[in-house]
Order: structure tokens, then sequence, then C-alpha cells
């Protein structure tokens, strides 16, 4: 039937539901907190970005409801029209502040925001590139725009040097992500702008998972390596450490002028409702007060990853709260997913093409509000899965 026959083909998800290892849309009955209630039972929760711990703050939430007692439920229309309300500018205004640029840009997604900045960036003629691991929202900005795409090697400097080289001429955008997302693993940006520099090359970072996380009080990557004035163009979202949904762009007012104008997700899809706004803008505030939860992420990180390498797992290159736990084949890393389940943690399980075949793993993520039974608690059922799975010996002391 021409068309739905690939619909009918389409087997993969129903084979992993009758083998009992499938692990996606599995429906959560509680807040995204520590530990969350999944299928009736207690679980902690190792698979969640919300890095911060304030998804369910108090303080988050009410401004959800005020905005929602004021402004309604929804904005019924796009930023450029009849969708912008004061509640935008007043959290464009802070994010820019946050993360040191003259002006910031509020999108519907995270995702939105990488499609709209390239797609407006990169034009015909023009060329961007990306590390072949950046996010797919990436990606899919580098297909809507004009532009040549050409991919550098993962965090390979060389590889970079010689992409550039090659495309010396033309105009040039380099897009990395600030931490990768899937390993965890920090850009090297000081080396990535002095290439940028070589070849007269404008830098984007998509730090998605790097504010909050990175810098002083969560600044973000750049702010961390002192480079916010090398970088052109920072992208970042709502949906992780900032507690909800949407994203934005930070440059200086000349570029987000332009963007705001030209981006077609700007224009032609609606505006992030007033209660997500309203959170994320209480989430700063209480980001930068709240200075213990920064250090308590990176406590957290470092008692994980510590206990995690003394069982014998390989976290592959992870510098950050991501965390992964390097598997090898798929279907053990859905098995071990299922089996954590079982044994009371929540974690994901991360496949091709995410990764490359035979590099499949978990993907662990801490929050600042685990505490540290919770941790220890899900490093036992980790390591009793691991062994049972044959990813760890049973010999080394967990
Ligand atoms: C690196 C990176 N960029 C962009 C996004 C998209 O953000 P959002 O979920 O807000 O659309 C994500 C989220 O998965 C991400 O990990």
């Amino acid at each position: 039937m021409g068309l739905l026959d690939k619909v009918h083909q389409f087997q993969t998800a129903r084979q992993l539901m009758n083998a009992g290892l499938y692990n996606y849309f599995r429906p959560i009955e509680s807040a995204q907190e520590s530990t969350v209630r999944y299928n009736g039972r207690e679980v902690i929760m190792l698979g969640s970005n919300n890095y911060l711990g304030l998804t369910n703050h108090p303080r988050v939430k009410a401004a959800a409801k005020a905005a929602l007692e004021k402004y309604g439920s929804g904005c019924a229309g796009s930023r450029f029209l009849n969708g912008t309300l004061d509640v935008h500018v007043e959290l464009e205004r802070k994010l820019a502040d946050l993360v040191g640029k003259e002006r910031a840009l509020v999108f519907s997604t995270g995702f939105f925001a990488n499609l709209g900045t390239i797609s407006t960036m990169v034009g015909r003629n023009e060329t961007v590139v990306v590390d072949r691991t950046d996010h797919a929202s990436i990606y899919d900005g580098c297909r809507m725009s004009y532009g040549n795409v050409r991919k550098y090697r993962h965090q390979d400097m060389e590889h970079l040097d010689y992409v550039l080289e090659k495309e010396r001429g033309t105009d040039k955008l380099i897009v990395v992500d600030g931490i990768f997302s899937m390993e965890g693993d920090i850009a090297k940006l000081p080396e990535i702008v002095a290439l940028a520099k070589k070849h007269d090359t404008l830098v984007m970072v998509d730090d998605a998972h790097g504010v909050g996380v990175m810098g002083a009080q969560g600044r973000g990557t750049c702010n961390h390596f002192g480079l916010t004035d090398d970088v052109h163009l920072i992208v970042g979202t709502f949906s992780k450490s900032l507690a909800s949904v949407g994203g934005f762009v930070a440059s200086d007012a000349d570029t987000i002028h332009y963007i705001q104008h030209l981006a077609r997700v700007m224009i032609f899809s609606a505006s992030p409702p007033p209660a997500s706004v309203a959170s994320v803008s209480a989430a700063v505030d209480v980001m930068l007060e709240e200075d213990w939860r920064h250090e308590a992420l990176w406590r957290n990180t470092h008692i994980m990853m510590e206990r995690l390498q003394a069982a014998g797992f390989d976290t592959g290159p992870s510098e950050t709260p991501i965390i992964p736990i390097v598997v090898g084949d798929d279907t053990t890393a859905y098995r071990m997913c299922v089996r954590c389940w079982e044994e009371g943690v929540f974690v994901n399980p991360i496949v091709s093409p995410a990764v490359e075949p035979g590099n499949a793993l978990l993907r662990l993520s801490l929050m600042a509000t685990h505490t540290e039974d919770e941790i220890h608690k899900a490093m036992d059922i980790l390591t009793k899965v691991g062994r049972e799975q044959g990813i760890i010996s049973s010999k080394l002391q967990a």
C-alpha cells in the first residue's frame, strides 16, 4: 500500500515489547523528583535532566500559578504577532544577563531555538561546521538552512582545523554542544575558539546541558571557560535545569534583532505559554539565590562517578552530571534498564543511531536533590544488575 508499507513493516518497537525489553514512553505518576512513582512503585530517578531539582520547587510552581491566573493558559499566537507578553520580555532580559550577552530571544522549545538560529544564520554559500555527535536539533537546523554542512570527528581538533581549512573562502559558523548530551563530556571550547579565530569563523554553543550546571552560579559553559565574548551565539533550553519547556538564543543586539524577524519557527509557531515562561523566570532567580544546588549537583556527581568507576563500570569520557555506563550492544542496554527498574532505579537506554552501533549505553544523570542515601542505594542496584548482565566483574569492590 505504498506509503503505508513502511508503517506495517516497522516492527522494532513491537519486537522489544514482545521480548519485555521496551523502555520508552514510560508514564511516571509523580513529579520529576529524585525518587519518582512509576508503575505503582517508588524508583530512584537517574534519568532526568532536572539537574537542579527545580521542577517541583514551591517558588517555581507559585510563579506558574500566578501567571496562569493573570494571563490565562496560552498566548494564542506567535511571538511575532500577538503572542509576546511582558513576561517573555522580562525573561529575555534575565537570560541575557545570566549568560552575559546583550540580548536573548525566547523560543517555544530548545529544539526550535537551534532550528531557528542555525537556519537564519547560515545561508546559501555559507557553511555550518558541526561536531559529529552534536544534538539532533542542531542537525535539523542545518538541514533547514540553505548552507553547506560539514562534520568533524567528535572532539577532534585536528580534524576541525582540517575541515575549516578546506572551507577557506566561505563564511562559516561552528556549532557545538557545550556538554555533549549523551556522553557528558565538555566541548573543548578554548581550542575551538582558537581555531575559529585562526579561520575567521563564528562560534555557537548549544548549552542545553551547560546552563545551571557549568560556570559560576550555573551561568554555562562559556562562562566556565571565560569565553563568553568569543562565542557569538549561546543557545539554551528550559527543559533541563530551568525546570519547564522552551528555549532561547543569546547574542549581540543586532544578531538577535535579525533572528527574531526571520526565524520561521519564531514567526509561524505559537509562543511558549505564560505559566512556563513565569516558572523559568522564577527558576533563574532560585538558581542564583540557592547556590547550594549547584554545589550539591557536583558533589553528587563526584560521589556517583567515583563509585561507578570503583565498581568497574566504563563511564566513557564523562566529566559532568551526565554519566554514561557503556554496555556495548543494544539488547544489553534494554535488558539492564528493565532490570534496574525492577530493582528500583529509573535509567534510560541510549542505542544507535544516538550512539555508534556497538556503543550502547545507559545514560545516568544526577540532580542536586539526590540524597547520598539514594545514590548509594542506586549504586548497589546498578552493581547487582551490572554483574548479573556481565558488564562488570563480581571481583571488583563496589
Ligand atoms: C544538546 C541539546 N540541545 C537541544 C535540545 C532540545 O531542547 P528541548 O528539549 O528544550 O527542545 C536538547 C534536549 O534534548 C539537547 O540535549
